[in-house]
């Protein structure tokens, strides 16, 4: 791999599984890391230098969350590309996969065009972009120029519009388009209550159509270790929890009835033995599910549910592996290498590695400080973790090498963010 050396990023870094002491990552023009030496640094570089290692920092490989909502078009009184990607650089995530549950839907592929343009226009760090199902079947083709996969809702899932959702499924199995499904049977809630059994059912749903069509599913914010295992033991699906199911429960919601989500926080035992599974390995990826709405709606009679994650979740799992809940390595495989392997872009993202982007998250390890939500770039300045302590501060990211987040301040511009579909393209011009 060649090209100018325009960057070069000196410190401690997580490399082949392990923190390496006093690393030298050189970048060049096209965020691609060159190479990566080990050793002090003695030489003199004329190019932009980051030197981490006064500040005994951690460089990270950058965190990619495959479920947030960026809203924007009719909904960006909640959230727009450039809000919801400053907070995701905020909380050192360098790729958002962003759901198409937005106004107007996104599932034609004209609407789609649209979203990638404002997303391209307005994002800070690189994006991918979810379709929904649509309507018609003349819909249906082509979609994966542009988005990464298909995002199923429960009422897809158990079927609005039968004979569409069908063909959608044939066509994402016989091309191997990752399909993440929201699994909950809508049959099964009792006027606002979304019980276990609803999730369970969603889950069982999605097995049978892994098993008649081969769908490369997952399935998204997992609220209890009986689907992880049965799952699991039933076929190759992957799957992902949310910050919120493994560190918050029902006795929350119940003090704190603003703070809705779907699907609901459970029992405490649930939530123990959820965070149990994760501690053994069982589960693939972590996302926040970052869903921002205004403080009106949300400290409302009737309260929207979900809550912005994206500047809390790395700290809350950093805090983890300071409670020796979980470890670093099983931090990044959760938010970074494993989540690279389901959007199918780790031979780009989800390692320091010479060949691949320099996604970085710089943190702090021994910084510890208060959550404090009315700080945060997302326009939702609420959090359910709002005064909680953490430990391990983000204090800088960088997007395909270029500091998109340093010392609490955006530094990159509007629009600097990309598609991730074009990584590939991105490459091909390397020579
Ligand atoms: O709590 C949630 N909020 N769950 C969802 O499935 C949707 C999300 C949203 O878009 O607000
Ligand atoms: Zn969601």
């Amino acid at each position: 791999m060649c090209g100018i050396v325009a960057t070069v990023i000196i410190g401690k870094a997580f490399i082949e599984g392990r923190i390496v002491d006093n690393v030298t990552i050189e970048i060049n023009d096209l965020g691609i890391i060159t190479k990566i030496s080990k050793g002090t640094f003695k030489g003199r570089f004329k190019e932009e230098t980051f030197n981490f290692l006064k500040n005994r920092l951690l460089i990270l490989p950058g965190a990619i969350d495959i479920h947030t909502h960026m809203r924007d078009f009719k909904e960006s009184y909640k959230e727009d590309f450039y809000s919801g990607t400053s907070a995701a650089a905020a909380g050192g995530v360098t790729i958002v996969a962003d759901m198409p549950n937005t106004k107007p839907k996104t599932n034609t592929l004209p609407v789609l065009e649209m979203r990638d343009k404002v997303a391209s226009e307005k994002s800070v760090v690189d994006y991918a972009l979810y379709y929904g199902v649509p309507n018609v079947k003349r819909e249906i083709m082509g979609f994966e120029r542009k988005a990464i996969g298909v995002k199923v809702y429960p009422e897809n899932l158990f079927h609005n519009c039968r004979e569409v959702f069908e063909e959608l499924i044939k066509y994402v199995s016989s091309k191997n388009i990752l399909t993440v499904f929201h699994a909950e049977n809508p049959y099964l809630f009792k006027n606002d209550e979304r019980p276990l059994d609803a999730e369970i059912s969603g889950a069982v749903k999605v097995l049978e159509l892994h098993r008649k069509y081969r769908v490369k599913a997952h399935i998204t914010h997992v609220t209890t270790s009986y689907i992880v295992k049965l799952v699991k033991h039933k076929g190759n699906i992957t799957i992902d929890t949310c910050p919120h199911y493994l560190l918050l429960n029902k006795e929350f919601h119940l003090k704190n009835k603003y703070f809705r989500v779907n699907p609901p926080l459970r029992s405490k035992n649930v939530q123990e033995n959820l965070l149990k599974t994760l501690s053994l390995g069982k589960i693939d990826a972590i996302t926040t599910d970052h869903a921002p709405h205004s403080s009106d709606e949300k400290f409302s009679e009737k309260p929207k549910p979900g809550f912005p994650g994206l500047e809390t979740a790395l700290p809350l799992l950093l805090t983890l592996t300071v409670k020796n809940i979980i470890s670093l390595k099983d931090v990044v495989k959760l938010y970074s290498s494993n989540p690279a392997k389901i959007l199918e872009l780790h031979r780009y993202v989800g390692k320091i590695k010479e060949d691949m982007f320099a996604n970085l998250a710089v943190v702090d390890l021994s910084e510890e400080y208060t959550v404090n939500s009315k700080t945060f770039f997302s326009k939702a300045k609420h959090s359910p973790f709002n005064g909680w302590k953490v430990r391990g501060k983000v204090k800088a990211t960088f997007v395909r090498g270029k500091p998109v987040f340093i010392d609490g301040e955006i530094v990159s511009k509007k629009g600097y963010g990309i598609n991730v579909k074009k990584y590939g393209g991105v490459f091909e011009n390397v020579s």
